[in-house]
This record gives C-alpha cells, sequence and structure tokens, in this order.
C-alpha cells in the first residue's frame, strides 16, 4: 500500500519477562515475537517499516535488517508516544498514513491491519485503535466508548479507578493514524500519570480536542490483541501460534496422526500427503516434500526433505538435504550439508556431516561419513568410518560409483577410491585405490588346531561341551 509506513515500538525494556534478552526478541514458534509483527505489517502490503529499538538493539538489530527496516533509537524507554515521536523522525516524508504497532503483539494478522486502516480512511478520523474483549483484561489499558461508540479515551489500568477495571473492552495498542495529526499532536503529550511515561493513547484526548474522532475497530479474534509481558503469555502465544500453523498444514493436506503432539515451526512448510506422527519437531526454515513419512520423535531443522522420503523414528537432521524417495533411520543423524542421494537408504546409528551420497547408495548400519564424496550405487557396510580429521585439519574421502566397502573398514583421509573397486572388511585404507580393484588390509588368519581342547579345557566345560579326544600323539 503506497503511502503508508509502519512504526513498531519494540524499545522497551520486557522487566516481567526476567530475561537478559530483550522482549521482542524472545522466540516464538522459531522467530522472533517482533519478527511476526514485521511479518504480518509487510503481509499487510506496507512497503516502509520503522524499528524504534532501544534496550539490547544489537540483539533485534538482525530482525530489522532482515526486513531492510529503518531503525529509530529511543535511548530511555520513556514511553510508547515517545516512543512514536523517535520512530516518526525517521519516517518517509511520503507516507500519509502510519501504522503504529506492538513489538510484543505477535498474534495480529496481516488482515486486521489492513481492516484498521480502511476503518480509519472510511470515516476521516484522526486514528482508528484496535481494540479486543477479554475475559481477563487486566494489565492492558481500557477502552472508554462515547455515546456514538468512538473511542473517548483509553486510561491504563495503573491509573484507573475500580469502575475502569470492569471494562472488558482493551486496547491492543495498534494504531491507523493520520500522519499530519500524529506529527502535531505526539509534541503536546505529557507524562503526567502514575507510570511517568509519555502514553501514545492520551492522543485519544488531543483527537477529541481538536474536534476530531478515534473509531474503535473490535478484533473478530480476540487472542489478536494479546500482548507478551510474562514468560507466561509468551507460552499461551505461542500455543496458538501453533495450533494455527498445525490447522493451516492440515488445510493444505498434511495428516498429522496426533495434531496435538507436533511442533512445527512459523516458516515451516510441508507438501500434501505427508504423514507425521508424534513427537515430531519441524524447525527453522525446514521445507517438506510431497506424501513425505515423518516417523515418531524425528527432530528436523533448517533441512530440505524431498518428496517420497521416509524418516524413520527418532532421526535428527539440521541442515540437510534429502533427495527424492531416500529412505532415512531409524536413529540416523544428518548433520550440516549431508546430501543424500535419490533413494539412498541411511541406516541406524549412521551420521553424515559435508558429505554427498550418490543416488541408490546404502551405508545401513552403524557408520560415520564425513567430508565425502560417495558415488551412486555404493554400499557402505556396517561399521565403517571416514577418518576425516587428524586433529588439526578435515580431509575428504571420495568414494567412486558402485563401491563395495566391507564392513568395518577405515577410510584414512585423504583417499580415493575408484569406482567399481570392493573393500575386504575390516581395512584401514591409508592409499588410493584403483578402479575395479580388490582392497585387503588386514593380517591373515592362523587356526591353532585344538588350541582350546589343550591349553583351556576349563573353557568347554563351562560352555557345556564335552572334552573331545584328542587323536593320538596330541596331548595337553
Ligand atoms: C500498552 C498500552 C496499553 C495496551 C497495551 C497492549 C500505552 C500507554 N499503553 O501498554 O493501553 O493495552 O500496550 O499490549 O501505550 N515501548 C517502547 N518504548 C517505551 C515503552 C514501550 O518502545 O518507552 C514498546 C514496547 O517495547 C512494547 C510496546 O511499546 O513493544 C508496548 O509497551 P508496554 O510497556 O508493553 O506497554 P503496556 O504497558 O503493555
Ligand atoms: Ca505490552
Amino acid at each position: 500500500m503506497e503511502g503508508i509506513s509502519a512504526i513498531i515500538l519494540a524499545a522497551g525494556l520486557g522487566k516481567r519477562m526476567k530475561s537478559a534478552l530483550p522482549k521482542v526478541a524472545h522466540p516464538v514458534l522459531g522467530r522472533p515475537m517482533l519478527w511476526h509483527v514485521a511479518q504480518a505489517a509487510k503481509a499487510a502490503g506496507i512497503s516502509e517499516i520503522v524499528f524504534v529499538l532501544g534496550h539490547g538493539r544489537e540483539k533485534v538489530m538482525e530482525t530489522a535488517n532482515l526486513f531492510g527496516g529503518k531503525v529509530a533509537v529511543q535511548e530511555q524507554p520513556l514511553g510508547t508516544g515517545d516512543a512514536a515521536r523517535a520512530g516518526l523522525k525517521v519516517l518517509s516524508p511520503k507516507a500519509k498514513e502510519v501504522v503504529v504497532l506492538c513489538g510484543d503483539a505477535p498474534l495480529l494478522r496481516p488482515r486486521t491491519i489492513r481492516t484498521l486502516i480502511a476503518a480509519r480512511r472510511r470515516r476521516k478520523a484522526a486514528a482508528s485503535v484496535l481494540i479486543g474483549v477479554l475475559p481477563d483484561p487486566s494489565g492492558y489499558g481500557r477502552v472508554v466508548r462515547n455515546p456514538d461508540g468512538t473511542v473517548a479515551r483509553i486510561v491504563e489500568e495503573k491509573d484507573g479507578d475500580a469502575s475502569i477495571r470492569q471494562v472488558k473492552e482493551v486496547n491492543s495498542g495498534t494504531y491507523a493514524f493520520d500522519r499530519a495529526f500524529l506529527a502535531r499532536n505526539l509534541p503536546r503529550l505529557t507524562d503526567v500519570n502514575v507510570q511517568r511515561e509519555f502514553y501514545l493513547t492520551d492522543l485519544v484526548v488531543q483527537a477529541l480536542e481538536e474536534g476530531k474522532i478515534v473509531v474503535p475497530v473490535v478484533a473478530a479474534d480476540p487472542d489478536e490483541v494479546r500482548g507478551i509481558n510474562s514468560r507466561r503469555e509468551l507460552a499461551e502465544a505461542a500455543a496458538l501460534l501453533l495450533r494455527g500453523k498445525v490447522d493451516a498444514l492440515l488445510d493444505a493436506g498434511v495428516t498429522f496422526l496426533d495434531p496435538a503432539r507436533v511442533y512445527v515451526e512459523t516458516e515451516v512448510s510441508v507438501g500434501a500427503d505427508s504423514v507425521i506422527e508424534p513427537d515430531v519437531v519441524l524447525a527453522g526454515s525446514t521445507r517438506i516434500g510431497r506424501g513425505v513419512r515423518i516417523q515418531a520423535g524425528c527432530v528436523v531443522e533448517d533441512s530440505r526433505v524431498e518428496d517420497g522420503v521416509h524418516l524413520r523414528p527418532y532421526s535428527i537432521l539440521n541442515g540437510a538435504h534429502v533427495r527424492k524417495g531416500a529412505v532415512v533411520g531409524p536413529f540416523a543423524h544428518l548433520r550440516p550439508e549431508a546430501d543424500i542421494g535419490e533413494g539412498a537408504h541411511i541406516g541406524n546409528f549412521v551420521e553424515v556431516k559435508k558429505s554427498r551420497l550418490g543416488k541408490g547408495s546404502k551405508a545401513n548400519h552403524l557408520a560415520y561419513i564425513g567430508d565425502a564424496q560417495v558415488g551412486k550405487k555404493v554400499n557402505i557396510g556396517a561399521g565403517t568410518i571416514t577418518c576425516n580429521y587428524d586433529g588439526i585439519a578435515k580431509h575428504p574421502t571420495v568414494i567412486g560409483d558402485g563401491v563395495f566397502v566391507g564392513s568395518d573398514t577405515q577410510f584414512v583421509a585423504p583417499v580415493t577410491i575408484g569406482r567399481g573397486a570392493v573393500i575386504g572388511a575390516g581395512a584401514t585404507i591409508t592409499k588410493n585405490v584403483p578402479p575395479y580393484a580388490l582392497a585387503l588390509s588386514r593380517a591373515e588368519q592362523r587356526n591353532l588346531e585344538n588350541w582350546v581342547v589343550r591349553k583351556k579345557p576349563e573353557l568347554l566345560r563351562k560352555g557345556g561341551l564335552k572334552i573331545p579326544r584328542l587323536p593320538k600323539g596330541e596331548t595337553g
């Protein structure tokens, strides 16, 4: 929307969070509170966003930068009115309308912001304010109406008497303003109140003094007006957002065997016909394709999982890419830059880091694959380890297409195995292996005939075996 800017107030201390982290930096469903507010403004079509930051601002700068926002610094938290004043100073002169949002209200939806803007325009009001009816309004500013339904005053709970505390209609702290009105009236605010703060809410009375009105917009969903001031409120907001996220995925064709027992962060996407079992965590920028099966206990963070993949129980993925139809787990660990090829199999207790496994390759049991390039249709036996680290630096292992790696092999990197080669079980490979060769590296086996009978007959007795009679000439 042209000519509309947003100021997001995010300089408050947030004392009630009891945290070293600024309140608006606390994550809700994987992204900072402030991120959700900025995202709503952006999705509402607002192009310019000004972030008013103060206490601990270095910890929220990243969010501001992500949205290409301007930053205004409020050195002292002198109140919401003072914060808005700081924001207005850096606002583009082109903005004729200004939406003011609270950085601590992450449940606000884009559609509601648009409704608020439209309501002010329709009535040519000085401002519109989003309000909500809460069963427990304590802590919020209360909205007092004029007989015609417009807003007469907003009274902070701390400044109000018993009758004010009875009011169930609360101020969300979200407003649309006529910019000229805001610019004229912000300098007129005073801090004559219980908290000795400059209240943005006092603009209501100033509008009436100018003969203008402030229109209320009642939130269709009262949860949207919730501001977060404590860990308890943070937990409640996160639970609401989570439920919304899971519902949206259900609507998009995803099956959750138990929708109440999953944790899916806000930016995660899941394709239709995927089936997700209980106790699954999908976090960060994870993208799950269609028809993916994710079994119980999997934790998938910042990973890409393509169509038709099967993640068996308790697999952990972080920064991994699993291509079409691959099967992973149970109990697999795919770490950053693990790239599992189409149809490949990663089995139990297999850890993969910064390695590419080609199409159709298999590492089914107990292996560590790090800094490796593994070709197509390679079979990696149980207990295979890439010794990629010499205590100082990491080294690569390159394994060609169609290689068969016998069980319990160590690749002492850097090392290259040519295509089609076979590594005999129990090898310690320190030298390159040419294509199609058999590499063996183990002491030849020696059998000492009847050694147990002669030297340790008690072992046979213990094992319930009769002690066999030895041929003539062989004695103990
Ligand atoms: C404010 C409103 C209240 C409303 C409630 C909704 C005022 C006076 N009161 O109260 O009517 O019901 O929000 O949640 O506006 N902030 C700054 N600088 C400051 C003070 C606050 O940037 O000096 C920011 C905070 O970071 C926060 C937002 O403004 O994001 C709201 O501040 P907060 O202190 O939580 O206000 P409330 O007391 O909840
Ligand atoms: Ca608040």
